[in-house]
């Protein structure tokens, strides 16, 4: 079976993108890898540090690789933004693919020094861990929001993105380009989407030169997700769409029948929901 890397590779040389979906049940796990299955293409899951501290770390991981191992099927995991090193080396043990070293609430000094170490310590866990670094402020969470919040605004430069890779030697690289976490009440209302700074983008590829991600995709414009990808990202992160469905699924389920008590009867409406996304999601990043 293909690793990350070179799953990242194939996806960068057909100018398409992996899809990246945070769980924390086995519902939306389930969902995810439904739709990745029906569609046919690799994908990544993500944990949270909030996301693994219901799950278990070492229960995620050992979830993703009892669905890899059946059939070779292609699922990795990343320990998403993961903000202390201690934290990082816990996944790196537990067996994850990929760890997001999230130190971008640091000064620009520190966030060097903190992600070059980081990188080191999961290298010495295991040398074929990717490790992503994040540069400037999107948001924090996952969430519905009334407003976009606060400190947002300035976008990553091309020079900014090549200090960083070269100092931190990270292989993956979250940059600022329009993006944020969550979703103002407006997206969810179909009102408003999210814009992303093409030129941008393909400026800080070329300047960095590894693989790069764009965090906080729900809501944003399917448009600007395929030039996006055009562009050079090649990894797309989605959550807060994927919790609205679950969320909306499980509430029609007890709707349809409110004296329902069983879980594995009322959950698949959440699982239908979610993998609804999925695959609408993946489809999109995968068309060339
Ligand atoms: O790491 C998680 C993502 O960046 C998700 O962002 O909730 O806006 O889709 P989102
Ligand atoms: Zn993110």
């Amino acid at each position: 079976m293909q690793t990350l890397r070179e799953v990242l590779e194939d996806a960068e040389r057909r100018h398409i993108a992996v899809g990246h979906f945070n769980f924390s049940d086995l519902a939306a796990l389930k969902a995810i890898v439904e739709a990745a299955r029906e569609a046919r293409v690799p994908v990544l899951v993500g944990v949270s540090e909030g996301e693994r501290a219901f799950l278990g770390t070492r229960q995620a991981a050992a979830l993703v690789a009892s669905l890899r191992n059946e059939n070779g099927f292609p699922i990795f995991l990343n320990a998403d933004h993961t903000h202390s090193l201690a934290k990082a080396e816990e996944a790196a043990k537990a067996g994850f693919d990929e760890i997001i070293f999230d130190a971008s609430f640091l000064p620009w000094e520190e966030n060097v020094a903190e992600t070059r170490r980081a990188v080191e310590a999961i290298k010495s866990i295991n040398p074929s861990i990717l490790v992503e670094g994040e540069i400037g402020y999107i948001g924090t969470s996952s969430e519905i929001l009334d407003k976009t919040p606060e400190g947002m605004g300035a976008l990553t430069t091309p020079e900014e993105a090549r200090q960083f890779v070269e100092a931190t030697r990270v292989d993956v690289l979250a940059p600022a380009v329009g993006n944020m976490h969550g979703m103002l009440k407006t997206m969810v209302e179909g009102v408003a989407e999210k814009r992303l700074d093409i030129p941008r983008i393909a400026a800080i590829k070329a300047a960095a030169r590894v693989f790069m991600t764009l965090h906080g995709g729900s809501g944003t414009n399917d448009g600007d997700f395929t030039r996006a990808i055009k562009a050079g990202i090649t990894i797309v992160h989605i959550n807060t769409e994927l919790r609205l469905a679950w969320r909306r699924g499980l509430e029609s389920a007890l709707a349809r029948d409110p004296d329902a008590v069983a879980p594995y009867k009322i959950l698949p409406g959440a699982v239908e929901a979610v993998k609804q996304v999925v695959r609408s999601r993946i489809d999109l990043f995968n068309s060339q």
